[in-house]
């Protein structure tokens, strides 16, 4: 893919999901994060509709032994095959009564072996980070259901997720939240009724903070989000903006929608989760409560919506919904991800290997809040634009842009 054209839609736009009869047979890779964590939620709550037949961990073998017991006790699994990333834990889980009955090996060999499983219907890719992108394409070049919240897989990969999902006739439904509310609102639409999209954003703890408080801005401050529960990384990434940064490209390449016409607004609500503007001016806007479980309820049983205990929105007792225009200067990862997405192919990959080191540099206390987009923005000007054709370039690219990241963190 040429990444500075408009993307064809990968997201499948005017379509409709296949019918699944049945339980979706479902492979839930990163079961023991926060997406894994309410997906097995969800299989709980509707064991006829979802049944998970895999599950990865990196590393919190444990706590995955007591959602495997939870969901084989209502009938939502039956001996799933299990994949542990890490060697150490590997050895914990062949030691487990319940992981051990069906344990693939470590390493990423058992995590594409999770997401290429004979017998599945859908995969929900729930990793983090850059990790998530081979086995988005095996699931995809298997010709799966790809419930797909690990974005990155999209910023680093598009084009090839785009090539992967054409020849194995793969769907991919996205979970994030505000892509999610676009299908909702774009559902049975055809591509030329659209004009363009706009992606709310919460603006995160530090929305309202002056530069000496974000210079300031320590780990627990940040984590501190005000409306959703999420892991770690995606947490900061919403403080700094960079995560809508990242779903700017994402919406491009889900639904082929040029950067000038993707816009961004700060709803500090989280009410709204996005909105599609047709040619004729009519705006159509997906409103709920913050839960990521409609959304992964949503993508799994193929767009439909299905009973759900969550909180209801009371308009009356909301009373009004406030909108503003993000702060660019305060806040420069919206704009470095965008300039990234417009050049394409190497860029979004430097972007978001910058992005991941930083974040986690900072997770460390090892640098300061600002810092992040420093030393992405110092990342990107020394990384020349390249397209990118296959996986080993990048991953080679994603190398080479970490180990330019890590030259500008100090070292302990
Ligand atoms: N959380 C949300 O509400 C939310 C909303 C929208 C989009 N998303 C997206 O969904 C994805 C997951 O986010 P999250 O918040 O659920 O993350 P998380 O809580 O950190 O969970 C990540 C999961 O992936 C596993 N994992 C981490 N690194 C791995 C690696 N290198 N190889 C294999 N497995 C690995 C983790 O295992 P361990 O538990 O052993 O560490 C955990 O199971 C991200 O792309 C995020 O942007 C999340």
């Amino acid at each position: 893919m040429t990444s500075r054209e408009p993307a064809l839609p990968l997201y499948h736009l005017g379509g409709r999901c296949r019918s699944i009869p049945g339980p979706v047979r479902t492979v839930l890779l990163g079961a023991t994060g926060s997406i894994g964590t309410q997906t097995v939620d969800l299989a709980l709550q509707h064991p006829g509709e979802i049944r998970l037949e895999g599950l990865t961990t990196r590393s919190r073998v444990a706590d995955l032994a007591v959602l495997v017991k939870r969901l084989e006790d209502v009938g939502a699994a039956d001996r799933p095959w299990i994949s542990v990333l890490d060697i150490d834990a590997h050895a914990a889980a062949a030691a487990d009564p319940i992981l051990s009955r069906r344990l693939l090996p470590p390493g990423e060999d058992g995590l594409l072996a999770a997401a290429g499983l004979e017998g599945v219907d859908c995969v929900v890719n729930g990793l983090v980070g850059a990790a998530g992108l081979a086995p988005t394409l095996v699931a995809a070049e298997r010709g799966r259901r790809l419930a797909l919240a690990n974005k990155e897989s999209l910023v680093i990969g598009g084009g090839l997720v785009a090539e992967a999902v054409r020849r194995g006739g793969a769907e991919v439904i996205p979970v994030d939240s505000e892509h999610s509310a676009l299908a909702q609102c774009l559902c049975g639409r055809s591509p030329e009724e659209l004009e363009s999209l706009i992606l709310t954003a919460s603006g995160g703890p530090c929305r309202d903070w002056d530069a000496v408080q974000l210079a300031n801005a320590s780990r627990a401050d940040v984590l501190a989000h005000p409306t959703w529960e999420m892991g770690p990384k995606i947490t900061v990434d919403s403080a700094t903006l960079m995560n809508k940064g990242l779903e700017v490209i994402e919406a491009h390449v889900l639904f082929g929608v040029a950067y000038d016409a993707i816009d961004v607004v700060v709803h500090p609500g989280s009410v709204v989760h996005s909105l599609a503007v047709f040619r004729d001016g009519a705006m159509m806007a997906q409103l709920g409560a913050p839960d990521m479980r409609v959304p992964l309820l949503y993508a799994i049983t193929g767009e439909r919506h299905l009973p759900l205990a969550t909180d209801r929105i009371d308009l009356k007792a909301l009373g009004a919904l406030r909108f503003a225009a993000p702060d660019e200067e305060r806040f420069p990862c919206l704009r470095l991800a965008r300039d990234a997405g417009r050049a394409g192919g190497r860029m979004t990959i430097a972007l978001n290997a910058a992005n991941e080191e930083a974040v986690a540099a900072f997770l460390a206390d090892r640098v300061g809040f600002l810092d992040i987009p420093r030393i992405i923005a110092s990342t990107l000007d020394s990384t020349e634009p390249a397209d990118v054709s296959d996986l080993e370039t990048a991953l080679a690219y994603d190398r080479e842009a970490r180990r330019l990241a890590k030259e500008r963190i100090p070292t302990l």
